[in-house]
Order: structure tokens, then C-alpha cells, then sequence
């Protein structure tokens, strides 16, 4: 099947131009001057589908390099499965998603990685790979990482919070550090200072403070600027490439800037809910309202100007990359915290609406049209071992095309645009200059006319190469 898609701007993260593609079965096959012709044959009569694009942009397909699909986490799961969450993601012109396999302490990595396997296959409705956690890190942990690189796993995720569920002490991580620098893997970190976290939230319970506000102030920004810091020290002990997770604070980012600053392999990611919401607003809402933005890192102060300073960073790249962590939770399971915060399940649902909201950025001048792509789809395939086939529109790369209309309109909501299996929005009420008009994944149609015409079943396991940010 061949698909031309005639008369877009194409947007890649090294620049823009007038430009038709060719799209060959799954792949691309050439940019054209708009209106080329082979060797003297019109190419719009020589091809089985034409897409008419004029006035829209032609980018490649997201990359959510960050998303927790039916994750067991807080006593329950991610109420978003592989179907009804990379359905989501496709809606909002995300054609690949990362997600992270869980290994919980006693478990075997291994076999955690053959279940997510078991999870997803035949369920995606975009491409998808994975991330591994570990938490405890035994021996067996670090033959297991070599085993999972040749797999094509080549980043894992340690925590620094969550004692007795997901953390791992600073001796596990240099051991995790030291293997990936051997193996050429990436580590990625969950910075807060756990201990710290633990002793606040009992402090707050015992005072009486269980609304979900708390959860804020319960993880203040020293406890992640003080464990990004460890982190980086403890990377930059053992060699290892470090990428930091959901930063939210200011003083993280600051602290990632200056081990970029000083030649460090080390690598910053935020979300939307720290661009755009805030502690007071979101989380500070009347009643358990705020437990709808319960997640960690937590939202920040928007009189602190954590949100500006993150957007400057992004612009800067001092922060690379823009992932949605996307952990839903139904209002149902976050009701599990009322009367104590620390038992609401951490997490928010944006797989749908990053590019959206990411784009918002282009339309008030904070970044510029091609770091839009940079941040949400070239430098997550990069840093993650995809770049070529994903994250650029090039001749032989995978045919992950967006159509996005820059004189479109979204509304934001439950009921609106929202296809998360997720009964609330994190997102209600927010109005985006732009759509997502149609999307491709693998050169097969899967948004279009404001219809799913994916399926499950679709979307591939993809094997990642090692970091291709590494020097
Ligand atoms: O609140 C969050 N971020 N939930 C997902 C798990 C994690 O730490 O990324
Ligand atoms: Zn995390
Ligand atoms: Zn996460």
C-alpha cells in the first residue's frame, strides 16, 4: 500500500519545510518537493491513497517515553490497560509509548518482564516498548539486567522513595549504576528522599493533616532536589548514564543543569501536570477534590514558579524530554486516601493530551515549533534507542505520521476528547489552539475523520538499541 501525503509542512526537530511523503507499506520512502513527480508520473495518481494536508503540520508520531499501563500500584491497578491507554495515545497522536515493567522486591525480573510481554501482546494499538524496574537489586538482578539489554530493555528505573514497596537503598543503586555503566544502559530515578518523605507524612497524619494538600507539602522540593543530587553523585561515581524521571521541582532541574554544565551524562524529564497545574490550585482544591492530582513528584508551588522555571528549562535543555508518566487512577480507587492521603494511589492520565498541551507552548512563544517535535518525539527515540525508526520523518523510517492542524480546536474533558479508561480529567476544562487531525502508525490510518479505525493487536513490541545520547 502506498499513501502520498500532499501538501503539509513537514516539522522534524532540525527544521521545517513544504514537503510531500511517500509512505511505502510501513515506511517511509521519500520526501518530495510538493508535487514531484516519478520519473515524469504523477505521483498522486500512481499511489492508492492520497492525504490532503494543506495548511496542517506533518510531524513525526509521539513518543511517551514514560507510561504505567495497568500498573499494580497503592493496593490496586492503573485503570488504563495496554488496549484502552495506547487507543488513548493514538487519539492524541502518540505512536509509541515505553512503559515500565514492575518488579517488586522478592520478585524476579525476569518473569516480570515475560508477564508485561503477556500483558501486551495483542492488546496495543500503537508500538510499544519497555523500561524495567527494579527494586530490590540482587546478584541475580544484575546478571538479569544483561539479559534484558539483549532483550532490547535498555534503561531501568530505581527508586528513591517508596521504603518497603519499590525502593532500593543507595548501596543497590551503585550496584544497579555499575552494571549499566558496564552494559551501556541507562538508569532512570525516581529522586525524592524516601526516609524523609515517610517521617512528614507521619508527622502530618498524627497532626491531623489527611487531605490530599498534604501529600504536597509531605514531599517538599529539598527532599527531590537533595536525592537528584545523590543520584547524580552516585552516577557520577560509578560512570553510569543518569536520566531523572517527572522533575518537578526547580531546584532538581538546577541540579541536573549543573551536572550537564560540568560534562556529566545525565538527562532531565518533566510531564504536563508540572508545566501547567500547581499545589494551590489543583492539589489545595476544597474537600478530597485535590486527590485527582495526587501523584509523585508531587505538583509545585506556582508562587515558587517551579512551572516557569521548568518551561525555561525546556527551552534551554536543561530538561530534554516532555513524557506523560501517565498512571491513571478512577476517582473510585483514589477514594481508597480519604481520611489519609498517603493511601491515595499515586498518579494522573495524560497519555491523550501531551502533544496538545505541549504545543500550547509554540502558541505562547515558550518554545519554538521544532523543539515541540525535539521534546515529544526525536529526543525520547534517541535517549531510548529508537531514534531512525521512530521520532523523525525520514526515508526508511517507520511511517508514524501526525497530521496536526494548527488552526484546529480541542476541548479538553471527560466527554470531550478523552479516551482514557479514567472517570474524571485531570485535564477538565482546557482549551487547546491545535488537534490532532490524523495519525499514522506503521503507514496504517489509525485517527481519522474523528474515528479510531485502529485495533488491537496492531501495535509491536519494538527492541530499543542501547541510548543513542550517549557519547
Ligand atoms: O505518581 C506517580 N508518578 N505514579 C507512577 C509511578 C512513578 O513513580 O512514576
Ligand atoms: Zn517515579
Ligand atoms: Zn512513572
Amino acid at each position: 500500500m502506498k499513501t502520498l501525503i500532499t501538501g503539509g509542512t513537514v516539522v522534524n526537530s532540525t527544521g521545517r519545510g513544504a514537503a510531500d511523503v511517500l509512505i511505502d507499506g510501513e515506511t517511509i520512502a521519500a520526501l518530495l518537493a510538493p508535487g514531484s513527480t516519478a520519473l515524469g508520473v504523477d505521483l498522486v495518481g500512481s499511489v492508492d491513497a492520497v492525504i490532503d494536508a494543506t495548511g496542517k503540520y506533518v510531524i513525526p508520531g509521539g513518543v511517551d517515553a514514560h507510561t504505567h499501563m495497568e500498573m499494580p500500584f497503592g493496593g490496586t491497578f492503573a485503570s488504563d490497560t495496554f488496549e484502552t491507554g495506547t487507543t488513548a495515545a493514538a487519539w492524541g497522536g502518540t505512536t509509541t509509548i515505553v512503559d515500565f515493567v514492575v518488579q517488586y522486591a522478592g520478585e524476579n525480573p525476569l518473569d516480570q518482564y515475560a508477564l508485561w510481554h503477556e500483558k501486551a501482546a495483542g492488546n496495543c494499538a500503537i508500538d510499544y516498548g519497555f523500561h524495567q524496574i527494579l527494586s530490590d537489586v540482587q546478584d541475580s538482578s544484575l546478571d538479569a539486567m544483561d539479559e534484558l539489554v539483549a532483550e532490547g530493555v535498555t534503561s531501568f528505573k530505581l527508586f528513591m522513595a517508596y521504603k518497603g514497596v519499590l525502593l532500593s537503598d543507595d548501596g543497590q543503586i551503585v550496584k544497579a549504576m555499575q552494571r549499566a555503566a558496564q552494559n551501556g544502559s541507562m538508569i532512570m530515578m525516581h529522586a525524592e528522599n524516601g526516609s524523609v518523605i515517610d517521617l512528614l507524612v507521619q508527622q502530618s497524619l498524627a497532626r491531623g493533616d489527611t487531605a490530599p494538600y498534604f501529600h504536597g507539602l509531605t514531599r517538599p522540593w529539598q527532599v527531590e532536589e537533595e536525592a537528584t543530587h545523590r543520584a547524580i553523585m552516585l552516577a557520577n561515581l560509578t560512570g553510569a548514564p543518569l536520566y531523572v524521571v517527572h522533575v518537578s521541582a526547580k531546584q532538581a532541574a538546577e541540579q541536573i543543569a549543573r551536572a550537564r554544565d560540568g560534562g556529566q551524562n545525565v538527562f532531565g524529564e518533566t510531564c504536563p501536570q508540572y508545566l501547567y497545574l500547581s499545589l494551590e490550585e489543583q492539589l489545595g482544591a476544597p474537600g478530597f477534590e485535590g486527590a485527582k492530582w495526587v501523584c509523585s513528584t508531587p505538583l509545585r508551588s506556582r508562587a515558587e514558579r517551579h512551572q516557569d522555571h521548568l518551561w525555561q528549562s525546556l527551552r534551554t535543555n536543561d530538561l530534554q524530554v516532555v513524557s506523560t508518566d501517565h498512571c491513571p487512577f478512577c476517582l473510585t480507587q483514589k477514594q481508597r486516601g480519604i481520611g489519609d492521603f498517603s493511601k491515595i494511589p499515586n498518579g494522573i492520565g495524560s497519555v491523550e493530551h501531551r502533544l496538545d498541551l505541549l504545543y500550547q507552548g509554540v502558541v505562547t512563544g515558550r518554545i519554538s515549533l521544532e523543539r515541540w517535535i525535539e521534546i515529544c518525539a526525536t529526543t525520547p527515540a534517541r535517549m531510548f534507542g529508537l531514534y531512525g525508526r521512530k521520532g523523525v520523518l525520514a526515508p526508511g523510517a517507520d511511517a508514524d505520521v501526525v497530521i496536526y492542524d494548527p488552526a484546529g480546536h480541542t476541548s479538553i474533558g471527560l466527554g470531550k476528547t478523552h479516551h482514557m479508561n479514567l472517570d474524571y480529567s485531570a485535564w477538565e476544562g482546557f482549551e487547546i489552539d491545535g488537534h490532532v487531525e490524523t495519525v499514522l502508525s506503521r503507514g496504517e490510518v489509525v485517527i481519522a475523520d474523528g474515528e479510531f479505525r485502529g485495533h488491537a493487536g496492531h501495535g509491536r513490541y519494538v527492541k530499543r538499541e542501547l541510548s543513542q545520547y550517549l557519547i
